[in-house]
This record gives C-alpha cells, sequence and structure tokens, in this order.
C-alpha cells in the first residue's frame, strides 16, 4: 500500500463487544496521535451508498450466499472508494469494524462458500489489506449471553443459529493462525477496560513502536 495512514481492522463474533473496543481503541488513538487523526468506521454499510446494502443484507429473507457475498463485497469497494483510501492517502488511522475476515469467516467458513472460489474474487477485488486486525476471541456461550443482554432484534445472521456462529469461530481461529504477522488474538471475555488495555498494547507493540523504529 503506497497509502501514509495505517490501516486497522476490528475482527469477532457476533457479541464479541467490537463496537465498545472501537470506541475506546479510537479515543486512545485521538489522543495519542491528535484530534482529527482517526476515522472511526464499520462494515457493512459505513458509507454514503451503505445504508440500503446493510439494509439489504441484514434483513433482506430472500439473499442466497451468492447474492449475499457480491452484495458484501459491493459494500466494501463502496467504502474503499469513497472512506477509507481517501482517509489514509491522507495520512489518517482507519480503525474499521469488520471488514475482509468477516466476509471469509462468515461467508466462507459459516455458509460453505468454497475459501478457493472466495480467493479469485478478493484477488480481483485488490481490496487494501490491514496494518493490523485484532481478533476479539470469546466462546460462543459468553457471546450469546452478550446478545442477549443487548435485547434488540436479532438479524439476518445473528439468526442463522448456533452450528453456523461455531463455523464462523472455527473460521476466525484459522485465519489468526494462518496470518499470525497480520492478526492479534485478543481475549474478549474480561470487562471491557480490561479488554481494551489488551487492544493498545498490541497496537503500541505491532504498529507505534515500528513507526518509532522508522523515524
Ligand atoms: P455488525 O455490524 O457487526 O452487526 P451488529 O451491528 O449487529 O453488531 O455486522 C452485521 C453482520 O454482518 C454480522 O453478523 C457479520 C456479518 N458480516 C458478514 O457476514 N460478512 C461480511 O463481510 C461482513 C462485513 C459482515
Amino acid at each position: 500500500m503506497n497509502d501514509r495512514g495505517i490501516f486497522i481492522t476490528l475482527e469477532g463474533i457476533d457479541g464479541c463487544g467490537k463496537s465498545t473496543q472501537a470506541e475506546l481503541l479510537c479515543a486512545w488513538l485521538e489522543d495519542t496521535l491528535g484530534k482529527g487523526k482517526v476515522l472511526r468506521t464499520f462494515e457493512p454499510g459505513g458509507w454514503s451508498g451503505g445504508k440500503a446494502l446493510r439494509r439489504l443484507l441484514l434483513e433482506e429473507a430472500a439473499l442466497t450466499s451468492r447474492t449475499e457475498l457480491l452484495l458484501f463485497l459491493a459494500d466494501r469497494s463502496g467504502h474503499i472508494d469513497t472512506e477509507i483510501s481517501p482517509a489514509l492517502q491522507r495520512g489518517r488511522w482507519v480503525v474499521c469494524e469488520r471488514y475482509t475476515d468477516s466476509t471469509l469467516a462468515y461467508q466462507s467458513w459459516g455458509r460453505g462458500i468454497s475459501f478457493e472460489e472466495m480467493s479469485v474474487l478478493l484477488n480481483w477485488c485488490r481490496f487494501p489489506v490491514p496494518h493490523l486486525t485484532i481478533f476479539l476471541e470469546i466462546d460462543e456461550e459468553t457471546a450469546k449471553a452478550r446478545l442477549k443482554r443487548r435485547g434488540r432484534t436479532t438479524d439476518r445472521l445473528e439468526a442463522a443459529g448456533d452450528d453456523f456462529m461455531a463455523r464462523v469461530a472455527c473460521g476466525y481461529k484459522e485465519l489468526a493462525e494462518r496470518s499470525p504477522d497480520r492478526i492479534v488474538a485478543v481475549n474478549a471475555a474480561p470487562d471491557a477496560e480490561q479488554v481494551a488495555e489488551s487492544v493498545r498494547e498490541a497496537v503500541e507493540k505491532h504498529l507505534l513502536e515500528k513507526r518509532e523504529g522508522q523515524a
């Protein structure tokens, strides 16, 4: 990537605490780097055309797995072109909730679309690779209990069932093992502030120290 900015993604199964961690991480990064240096965003839907796609993806019952996959990729394409790449080119840090690892874990491990076939599509898309991915690792029961406490209506993917989420969890573990230089697994079971501390440590170790070393 020729961009000057830094790209961080947060990943994990539904109920792992991504949004809370994204908020805490961005607040800390703004304190560390200065105001306006950080873009907090999310998928699906984090761009001007994304609202309609997010609604379709999370609510439309008639989507097949193939249509679902293509819509997630279309959403990402718009998100990158209008939000992520411009921010990185301006030297900002981008913190994005969910990205390509979600597509691999949910659509390949979860829905059963072949990893090799999906890799062909992803290679064609040439989406930027994150500098660091934080995988918020949590067991399915704890995540499910958290979602229940949140008490809001369940979306299509959350409603896909326990076996589906178990396969997604397996996918994330496998992805983390395959890319140890990019993906850092953080135990997401403790309270939010403890998890945030581990996330900050990972960012300091993998990004801030490296940048200082290069300066
Ligand atoms: P998310 O915004 O994390 O849900 P919530 O706001 O309810 O926490 O993501 C919505 C759902 O979309 C989530 O179940 C994961 C799924 N998803 C995929 O299946 N593939 C993808 O590529 C992405 C980005 C998300």
